[in-house]
């Protein structure tokens, strides 16, 4: 067999809806200034898909410094990775302003946060350690985890008693090999909008002993009183020992860092392979994320925007019957009940008909016979933003439960 004749006949979970798919359901292409109001196919858009939480992504005092930065800079200043030529002032110093925002005492940046943090946790354990996970963390979580050598044991998200019976076996696991323990779970599941139950997992503590590292990605810039993230939220930032979060979300930017103890974050500075053998930060990006961190620091409006478009929302839509599970986030999943055909002619329908553009996740995602919509609300969205979008789902769903959307198949809708 060929590799690549079987590849190109086989294409993918979701790759073997390409043909039907590219442009629209898959690779869609939103036009215009990066925001909540865009064009998609020449039709204007709510665009509800966006992780812009602070609505910073195209703040002008934001656009304006990244401009003025890639001005002065270039690209590709400095070369090298940090370890071999690539390290800065700038840099060092966006890590101390990093590392005293997450009340940590040391943080390091990272070029990547899915190949970063996917590195840090090969870098943290050996063949000896175990490693006890939520079995819904990101795919870059359970990336790192493939590469270690050692046992892992997945507990069901978010449930604290199970996440216990890994714990014990690890724990017996452990016993023998002479290993220790790492937790890995996240702070904000960017998928259900649940927060990862670190407060009850810390508490175990007491009775086992590990090290908790959290991927805060969908946390980091509003959760808790100062927008640290969802450990400062539940009160139990002393508690996580490595706190790992990307730019790429609040930030509105590119590159991730991860803070913690000064003797293990130096450890990784030395030991995680994606960042010794990759380019570091390019300095437009950190002179960028340092300006953002002030305005993270001095405008507290922006993460209060943020929860009054997330209030009138979530409150909207739970006031109209829908299913939002047990978010305790901004995101807003949407649970209803159909068949991939059904959901993808209420996207359709959503997209042409009342102009609003969000995520979707369907089989083989989720179960068969599910659909979710993925909803995250911005402090750049406006009252009416919400409104609109409220009626248009309730609209849409009284569609969809009288069988409205009823189809043969999923229908063509990729770009000639
Ligand atoms: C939970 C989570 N972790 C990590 C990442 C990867 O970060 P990056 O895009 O910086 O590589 C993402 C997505 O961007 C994410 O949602």
């Amino acid at each position: 067999m060929d590799i690549f004749e079987k590849l190109a006949k086989n294409g993918g979970p979701i790759g073997q809806h390409m043909k039907r798919a590219h442009g629209y359901f898959a690779f869609p292409k939103l036009e215009g200034e990066l925001g909540p109001r865009m064009k998609f196919r020449g039709k204007d858009m709510i665009v509800w898909s966006l992780n812009n939480y602070l609505g910073l992504v195209n703040h002008p005092e934001v656009r304006k410094v990244d401009a003025e930065a890639a001005a002065k800079y270039g690209m590709g200043n400095p070369m090298g990775s940090r370890m071999m030529s690539g390290n800065t002032e700038l840099h060092e110093k966006l890590e101390e302003v990093l590392c005293a925002f997450v009340k940590r005492e040391d943080a390091m940046l990272l070029n990547f946060g899915y190949q970063g943090v996917m590195s840090c946790i090969d870098a943290l354990v050996d063949r000896h350690d175990v490693i006890v996970y939520d079995a819904l963390a990101h795919a870059c979580l359970v990336d790192g985890m493939r590469m270690h050598m050692g046992h892992r044991y997945a507990f069901k998200h978010n449930d604290i008693e199970d996440c216990e019976k890994q714990l014990q076996r690890a724990t017996e696991m452990v016993a023998k090999t002479g290993g220790g323990i790492l937790v890995v779970t996240e702070g904000v599941y960017g998928m259900d909008g649940e927060q990862g139950v670190l407060k009850e997992i810390t508490a175990l503590k007491k009775k086992y002993s590990f090290r908790l590292l959290i991927d805060d990605a969908h946390g980091f810039g509003y959760m808790g009183p100062t927008g640290a993230g969802a450990d400062e939220a539940q009160g139990v930032q002393d508690q996580v020992d490595l706190y790992f979060s990307t730019f790429v979300k609040s930030m509105g930017s590119i590159g991730a860092f991860i803070a913690g103890p000064t003797d293990i974050i130096n450890y990784l500075r030395y030991n995680v392979r994606s960042q010794i053998f990759a380019k570091s930060l390019p300095l437009i990006v950190v002179e960028g994320m340092l300006k953002r961190m002030d305005m993270l620091k001095t405008m507290p409006q922006l993460r209060e925007n943020l929860w009054a478009i997330v209030h009138r929302l979530q409150d909207g839509l739970k006031t109209r019957g829908f299913d939002i599970g047990k978010t305790n986030s901004p995101v807003t999943p949407i649970y209803m009940k159909g068949d991939v055909p059904e959901a993808t002619q209420m996207v359709m329908d959503l997209r042409e008909n009342y102009h609003i553009f969000c995520s979707i996740v369907v089989y083989p995602v989720i179960p068969k016979g599910e659909i979710i919509y993925r909803i995250i609300p911005t402090a750049a969205h406006s009252f009416e933003d919400v409104d609109e979008t409220l009626k248009a789902f309730e609209e849409t769903k009284k569609k969809l439960d009288a069988g409205l959307y009823k189809a043969a198949d999923i229908p063509d809708m990729a770009e000639v």
